[in-house]
């Protein structure tokens, strides 16, 4: 299709789109296309309410908040946490919102890795964001184990994506622990989590999903697909913010548990001021709790999830796939004659939110892009991934920043900049 064809349809799709009021909730940087929300959700205007208010709080009421805020801070952890389990399909007391992604995997490595005789071995699969096997090989380290006997790898067999098969043929007798994600983050692949979760336990083998880049735009029924255990970030689909406070799931069949890193809030709430020398654990999930929440990287979540649950799972889950399968169809059309190729499985139930192109000089690309007001990011060492947000991403600006992409390779004018790696985000 010409230029103008593909500007057309998306116009057309973006006046039918029922959810396309959505948009006003975000305040979107100016003057680009962003389509990292999968990396950094933006600010949304209900999270920058609760922000202020937090903030008028902590200036009016000063200690006090913790008790007399809207939302008490003292049980603000917990009510987010049944927030976020609404979004992932959890029972009220199954998640707790603490920490940051990869402690919270190391809370969950020192609390249900439990090594025995010869099942000892952690599973992870070579595809798996770095700060997580950086997190199995220290938690090994830290043990007195030696990761070249008790860690094992799943191999990928195209750099891309993983096999349910290799997974499953990695889950040996002698394994104690699996750590899968449910998004991968450079190539958008979904796993089955059901069906693997179901596999792992005939094998005896519990799994912790790193469900980072799942949540927010995959619909997720933990509890009931009997997950483990499951940590994620908050800052992504989910637009809590920089550095925003992390989720931590596990299964109700896992709890009560005597948390293997404990801290006072950690504590049942009704005895944690007590200050008793011996801790009483929370029975739910919160008990795997270490310090005070950062109220202020968790207060924007109580907004932005307020949108989520007015328009549900389901619905922002189809307009993702509409927008992926949109920018998948432009992809092949605009950019497969200019070496580019789609590196994102393209059935629907084998994929994320986000799209990724793989191209040897995806790295200057990408940098290109941003100066002509598209802003994707780059993966080394090949990808220039496209993260349509379900909530705010316009057809029309996918076509706009797959057309412009189309003009950079063309013109050939991303040559110009220097191949070396890309800045932070
Ligand atoms: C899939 C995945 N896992 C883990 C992390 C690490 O998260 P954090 O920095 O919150 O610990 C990230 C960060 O982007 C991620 O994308």
């Amino acid at each position: 299709m010409q230029s103008q064809d593909w500007h057309e349809t998306a116009m057309r799709m973006d006046k039918d789109d029922p959810l396309a009021e959505l948009r006003r909730e975000f305040l979107l940087p100016d003057g680009v296309v962003y389509l990292d929300g999968n990396s950094l959700g933006p600010l949304t205007h209900r999270g920058l309410a609760e922000l202020e208010q937090t903030i008028g709080e902590w200036r009016r009421l000063g200690v006090a908040g913790w008790q007399d805020a809207k939302v008490p801070w003292f049980h603000l952890a917990e009510t987010l946490g049944g927030q976020l389990g609404a979004i992932v399909g959890a029972e009220p007391g199954e998640v707790v919102a603490t920490a940051q992604t990869t402690l919270n995997l190391h809370q969950i490595l020192q609390t249900f890795y439990r090594p025995e005789g010869d099942r000892h071995v952690i599973v992870i699969d070579a595809l798996e964001f770095p700060s997580d096997l950086y997190a199995v090989r220290s938690h090994l380290e830290a043990r007195g184990m030696d990761p070249h006997r008790s860690m094992r790898l799943v191999q990928s067999g195209d750099g891309l994506t993983l096999a349910a098969t290799d997974i499953l043929a990695a889950l040996a007798g002698d394994v104690a622990l699996a750590v899968l994600p449910g998004v991968l983050y450079r190539s958008g692949q979904l796993l089955p989590i059901a069906q693997i979760t179901r596999a792992a336990h005939r094998r005896g083998v519990p799994v912790a999903w790193d469900l980072s880049h799942a949540v927010g735009a995959v619909p997720l029924d933990l509890h009931r697909d009997d997950a483990d255990f499951a940590f994620f970030c908050t800052y992504k689909y989910l637009c809590g913010g920089p550095g925003a406070i992390g989720g931590l799931f596990v299964h109700r069949r896992h709890l009560p548990v005597r948390p293997g890193m404990a801290g006072w809030f950690g504590s049942d709430k009704s005895s944690q001021f007590d200050m008793a020398s011996e801790m009483a654990a929370a029975h739910d999930s919160g008990a795997l709790q270490v310090g005070t929440p950062p109220v202020l990287a968790a207060v924007p979540l109580l907004g932005s999830l307020a949108i989520y649950r007015e328009v549900g799972m389901e619905a922002v889950r189809q307009r993702s796939l509409r927008l992926t399968d949109f920018l998948i169809a432009l992809a092949d059309d605009c950019l497969a004659e200019f070496g580019f190729r789609v590196a994102t499985p393209r059935e629907a139930d084998g994929r994320g939110g986000h799209v990724a192109l793989e191209h040897a000089e995806a790295a200057r690309l990408s940098r290109a892009l941003k100066d002509r007001g598209v802003v994707p990011d780059f993966r080394p060492p090949n990808i220039v991934r496209f993260g349509p947000h379900p909530l705010y991403t316009t057809f029309s600006e996918l076509a706009q920043a797959v057309l412009v992409l189309r003009e950079i390779a063309e013109s050939r004018s991303h040559l110009a900049y220097p191949a070396e790696r890309e800045e932070v985000g």
